[in-house]
């Protein structure tokens, strides 16, 4: 029988994401300042896996020209990473840290070099510790400071850097932060999380407008993590939950960002509850006029709602022990369930690649011809270097399967630009700490030696040939 490849379109992007909180380290270093994770991990250390911190992560902050080095080799032509907010602005103020602003420039300038086309990520989490002393995103003033932030980033990169995102993944960072608690600052207040993700979407449209204005041919989008929402049963009422949980986390950003306006459904929803804030006549028409020059789309699991919770529970499994359940209940309104037929990974995590196909043409439906790119896409496994090699095999089998997903989205007329795995370092997986590797690269715990893994490799074959064999 004749074998057929996926070819993939001229152009497309292939390469690897990074946040720099998860990689860096150098937490100290060079007159970088505390972020809420570096504070949130020392005070609570029992909430992170093993209790492990962000202080050494990578040590991509001194490894950074062995990394690109690695990325040249495995055929990477582009590359997702975020700066630090803190390592530019320590306190999160107006006072600047040349030497952050220096480690940024030699990074992209070797990138460059390297045929590697950086995509920036200019907020990954990584609030500086003082803005989240004055109430983080509940405060106004940190959305101020993040446009003044932003544009010193167009200013000083935009010479070099095309494609900036704005934000990563504000519904999962929102919900993390302020509705479950399993992220800083660790609260469970819905009035908050709604206030909170509203601040973040009126720092997206004002930094999306900063960009264009800067000029320099840049083009903004944001990274959101997107789940296609599955009713658990054909019943009406979880059909009903299964669209409720979908304006929550997928739709309250969703539209704001690609057609520039809120949800009607859950805006009235929040509305009834009394939880919405004072959302202003400018804000909106600001958000309107401001949509994204391309969507970055984070991707790991669907999920299936069923209604009716009897009260609100979260949990996540940061263990790695496959008996342990991920919860996810509003109490009233939705919980979500296991798939039955699913095949999981060791933290809880579904893998169905037909979840990403969704999601991509679903993208296509509502802004037709809008560039996507696949900004996270990767499986956490429990990774062991044995005789110096890492036999990853589930991950080739979940690359495979997603590509090929994403090349069928392209196929249903998708504008889909690139493919950035999730990751290309095993690092620090926020409460899961550094058990849960998602690399390309092994990164051994010890001595922070890289060696590239089997997938590393198949992934540059397909890179190189931009074709995935079928
Ligand atoms: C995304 C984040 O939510 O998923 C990444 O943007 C993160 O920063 C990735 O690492 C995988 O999640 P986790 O919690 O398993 O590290």
């Amino acid at each position: 029988m004749m074998r057929m490849t996926l070819q993939f379109p001229t152009g497309f992007v292939w390469g690897a994401a990074t946040a720099a909180l998860q990689i860096e380290g150098a937490a100290d270093e060079h007159g970088r300042g505390p972020s809420i994770w570096d504070v949130f991990c020392r005070e609570h250390p029992e909430r992170i896996f093993e209790q492990a911190t962000p202080q050494v992560a990578c040590d991509h902050y001194h490894r950074w020209p062995e990394d690109v080095a690695w990325m040249k080799r495995l055929g990477h032509t582009g590359y997702r990473l975020s700066i630090s907010w803190p390592r530019l602005f320590p306190r999160g103020d107006a006072v600047a840290n040349p030497r952050g602003f220096e480690f940024y420039d030699r990074l992209f300038d070797a990138l460059l070099a390297a045929g590697v086309e950086p995509s920036v990520t200019l907020y990954h989490w990584d609030l500086p510790q003082s803005l989240g002393e004055r109430g983080g995103w509940e405060n106004v003033e940190t959305v101020e400071r993040f446009a003044d932030y932003s544009a010193a980033c167009f200013a000083r990169f935009g010479d070099r850097v095309k494609l900036w995102a704005t934000l990563n993944e504000p519904s999962w960072s929102t919900l993390n932060g302020y509705l479950t608690g399993i992220h800083p600052p660790g609260r469970q207040e819905p009035r908050a999380a709604i206030a909170v993700s509203w601040n973040l979407l009126r720092a997206h449209a004002r930094v999306v407008r900063a960009g264009h204005e800067a000029g320099k041919g840049s083009r903004i989008g944001i990274a959101l993590n997107l789940s296609p929402i599955r009713p658990a049963t054909p019943s009406a009422e979880d059909r009903a939950a299964a669209t409720l949980a979908d304006g929550f986390l997928n739709r309250w950003f969703l539209e704001p960002a690609v057609v520039g306006r809120l949800p009607e459904d859950v805006l009235a929803f929040y509305d009834r509850a009394g939880l919405l804030p004072r959302i202003s006549t400018a804000d909106l028409q600001l958000m309107a006029g401001q949509s994204v020059d391309f969507l970055g789309v984070n991707y790991y699991f669907p999920n299936y709602a069923s209604a009716g919770a009897r009260e609100s529970a979260f949990a996540l499994n940061n263990t790695g022990r496959p008996e342990e359940d991920c919860v996810f209940a509003i109490g009233g309104l939705f919980r979500f369930v296991r798939n039955p037929r699913g095949r999981y990974t060791d933290w809880g995590w579904e893998i169905d690649a037909s979840g990403l196909e969704e999601l991509l043409v679903r993208v296509h439906i509502l802004r037709p011809g809008l560039p996507v790119y696949v900004t996270e896409n990767g499986i956490g496994l429990p990774d062991a270097l044995v005789d110096g090699h890492v036999e990853d095999d589930a991950r080739i089998a979940f690359l495979r399967e997603h590509l090929a997903a994403t090349h069928r989205a392209i196929t249903a007329g998708a504008n889909v630009r690139g493919y950035y795995m999730w990751s290309l370092l095993d690092n620090f997986s926020w409460v899961n700490g550094y058990k849960k590797r998602y690399g390309f690269l092994h990164v051994d715990r010890t001595t922070l030696a890289r060696t590239p893994k089997k997938s590393a490799g198949w992934f540059r074959d397909v890179a190189v040939a931009n074709a995935l064999p079928d």
